[in-house]
């Protein structure tokens, strides 16, 4: 009995055409390895696309005159102070020297940085007195069915 090439039967595909598949078939896996990756990061998710509208920080009733409050609009802190000269007015909560969180205060009725006594006027967010070296950027501000509903930063929020 001999057994050779001519007696097995034809093989639906060639050594080099395996080789072919098995090569471009590594090349299409590489640039998916490659490309997949950067288009992921270069289009925003649907939570990140989210992020940025309008929202909603509470009734207009929650924010009385005289008042300044801290709230987070997309995880950043922003100040809703209510002022008689002034009204409802939303300022970035990001003091411009270093970063600290300012409060509202009271006694003065100004918005203040507890870290090196930086104040704000509440109604325009210029800087009144201290180290800061610029005023705390407004926010688009809206009242919507007794919501009061904050949009973009109309200014430059420290550390971004
Ligand atoms: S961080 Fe606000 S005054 Fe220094």
């Amino acid at each position: 009995m001999t057994n050779s090439l001519q007696d097995l039967p034809a093989l639906p595909i060639t050594r080099r055409k395996f080789i072919q598949t098995l090569l471009g078939f590594s090349i299409v896996s590489t640039l998916a390895g490659i490309f997949i990756p950067i288009v992921a990061y270069l289009l925003p998710t649907k939570a990140q696309a989210d992020a940025g509208g309008p929202t909603d920080v509470g009734a207009l009733a929650d924010f009385p005159v005289g008042t300044g409050t801290v709230v987070s609009v997309n995880d950043t802190p922003v100040i809703i102070v209510n002022t008689k000269a002034g009204g409802l007015k939303a300022l970035s909560a990001i003091c411009t020297h270093l970063g600290c969180i300012v409060a509202w205060n009271d006694k003065k009725n100004v918005v203040e940085s507890p870290c090196h006594d930086g104040l704000f006027n509440p109604v325009t967010g210029a800087v009144v007195s201290g180290p800061p070296p610029r005023g705390l950027p407004l926010y688009e501000l809206a009242v919507k069915e007794g919501r009061v509903v904050i949009g973009k930063p109309l200014g430059q929020i420290y550390g971004s």
